[in-house]
């Protein structure tokens, strides 16, 4: 199992103001390697067990079924049917350890990749591809061309690794998860820290779909940390270009597992505007 302290992997040269209100843990340790053992098969087992477990759960949320309908309108509003499939990688970004000895973190990131791979399904579903690779997010065969599913945090276990492997998504060591977001991909990144966000992930870059921490907080934070010099035209260039819808803040398994997190898109007019 691996430890409950997160690693930001960072360049970033803003100062700090204040403590954001907004993070979901109020006092994170840094920083500290995950031990890295090989796992039993029966860990690797009954880890893979509890999140099949969850993803059944997941589907019967009233949370889930107003993700799905969020996600399935901001698509309507994307594709044409002439169009071929826009998104070629989902890329999942500060998940935490699936499998930390601290429950509630583990709890978090648990249903936090649950999401992850419930909204890759929606998007399959609605291009109506299957995970390139040949693997469906469920682990089983699928069709050859797809969406391919990537996953980052230097906080991941060897147990994790393994884990999300038989989910279908290859694990990125280390940095270089952002080489995959490009204008043709989805990029989840659930309270990355924004400095990693806005400094190494999305300068240059523009997701097609993306859910995080939205626009509006982005500026919070760059204003608060005297960034504006640094990341203010990044943000407001970012917000600008899209539309944003919130989560639901009410997760029936834990309330505020998905609170302050946004669906963000792409949107069609300002592109030919
Ligand atoms: C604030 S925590 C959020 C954890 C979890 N999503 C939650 O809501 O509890 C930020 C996470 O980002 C991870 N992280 C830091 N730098 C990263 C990077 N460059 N790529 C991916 N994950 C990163 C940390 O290890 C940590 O797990």
């Amino acid at each position: 199992m691996g430890d409950d302290t997160w690693i930001t992997i960072t360049n970033r040269k803003c100062s700090r103001k204040k403590t954001p209100s907004h993070q979901p843990h109020p006092s994170p340790n840094f920083p500290q390697s995950p031990r890295r053992t090989t796992p039993s098969e029966a860990d690797i087992s009954t880890l893979e067990s509890t999140i099949r477990t969850h993803r059944a759960r997941f589907k019967s949320t009233t949370f889930s079924q107003d993700l799905t309908t969020i996600l399935e309108r901001a698509l309507r509003h994307r594709t044409s049917p002439e169009t071929e499939p826009e998104i070629d990688h989902a890329v999942c970004l500060a998940l935490g350890s699936l499998s930390t000895e601290n429950l509630e973190l583990a709890r978090r990131s648990r249903w936090q990749f649950v999401a992850f791979l419930e909204m890759c399904d929606i998007l399959c579903r609605s291009y109506e591809v299957g995970m390139a690779g040949g693997r469906s997010s469920e682990g089983e065969a699928g069709g050859g061309m797809g969406m391919k599913m990537v996953a980052q945090d230097p906080l991941f276990s060897e147990l994790d690794q393994r884990v999300l492997g038989r989910f279908g998504v290859e694990v990125v060591e280390g940095s270089g998860a952002e080489g995959f977001v490009t204008e043709r991909s989805f990029l989840y990144a659930p309270f990355l820290e924004q400095g990693v966000l806005l400094g190494e992930i999305l300068k240059g870059r523009d997701p097609l779909l993306y859910v995080g921490v939205a626009p509006g907080a982005m500026e919070w934070w760059v204003e608060n940390r005297d960034c504006t010099g640094e990341y203010g035209d990044l943000v407001e260039e970012f917000g600008k270009r899209r539309a944003v819808t919130e989560l639901p803040g009410d997760f029936e398994f834990g309330g505020t597992i998905f609170e302050g997190l946004s669906v963000c898109w792409r949107s069609i007019e300002d592109e030919e505007g």
